[in-house]
């Protein structure tokens, strides 16, 4: 008989700093930040320019690591990792999204999605077979054999989300996934993207647009790489704080 086994927080965060130079120049770019996502959350980031939200991401995304304080990844506490592992369980639990879509250029969409499959070492027949299905998910099936200058800026970002979550990980984390994009790709791709979290996926999203941040159920705002508010907000956009 299988033992229940108690949720475990995808981030968990606990008074995690992280301060740049010393004396006179020093910065804490983030503050003592005690931050719990649960799994199946979708968390915007926002703050101003220098409130420390790319430093925090980098923390979350194990790029870089906290000069001080906690933090556990999907249960793992990341301070006991040694550079390989950090690498190695970034890979694993982790899909990154980013503004400038960080597709490898002249080749197709499609071993831009196989990619991350052929790190972990998985063998070519099924590496395609699931980055078609990932690139199905995106609604890009159709443009597999396309290189990524062959794209629309939207169609770019969906193929960077496709990449993002063909190895299945526990947090896709997006750093301004629309901030290259038109109007239309940025429906487009938050669509995706709350789709993406209906379906049951863990989303964290830096954004300094309000009306990116509306399409997640929870806004942490960064000021002074401190947390200055955590607020719930409800489908309807109705805030239920607490
Ligand atoms: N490598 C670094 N060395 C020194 N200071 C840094 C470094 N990275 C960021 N900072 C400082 O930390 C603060 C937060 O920066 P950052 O995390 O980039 O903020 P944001 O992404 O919200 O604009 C800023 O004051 C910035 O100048
Ligand atoms: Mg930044």
């Amino acid at each position: 008989m299988a033992v229940p086994v108690p949720p475990r927080p995808v981030i968990e965060l606990t008074d995690v700093s992280k301060i740049y130079g010393t004396g006179d120049t020093m910065v804490r770019a983030v503050d003592g930040v005690g931050l719990v996502v649960q799994r199946g959350e979708y968390v915007a980031v926002m703050g101003a320019s220098g409130s420390g939200k790319s430093t925090l991401m980098n923390i979350i995304g194990c790029v870089d690591m906290p000069t001080r304080g906690r933090y556990l990844l999907d249960g793992v506490d990341t301070r006991r990792l040694d550079e390989k592992r950090q690498a190695l369980i970034r890979s694993r639990k982790i899909g990154f999204v980013f503004q400038s879509f960080n597709l490898i250029p002249r080749t197709t969409a499609l071993s831009n999605v196989e990619l991350p499959l052929a790190y972990a070492g998985i063998k070519p027949g099924e590496r395609r077979r699931r980055a078609m299905e990932a690139l199905d998910r995106v609604g890009l099936s159709d443009r597999a054999g396309h290189g990524p200058s062959q794209l629309s800026g939207g169609q770019a970002q969906r193929v960077a989300i496709a990449r993002a979550i063909v190895t299945d990980p526990v947090l896709l984390l997006a750093d301004e996934p629309t901030g290259a994009l038109d109007s239309h790709s940025t429906a487009e791709v938050l669509g995706l993207f709350d789709a993406l979290n209906a379906g049951g996926r863990t989303v964290v999203m830096i954004t300094h647009e309000a009306e990116v941040a509306t399409h997640a159920r929870r806004t942490v705002r960064l000021c002074d790489g401190r947390i200055q508010a955590d607020d719930r907000t409800g489908v309807a956009g109705a805030v239920t704080t607490g």
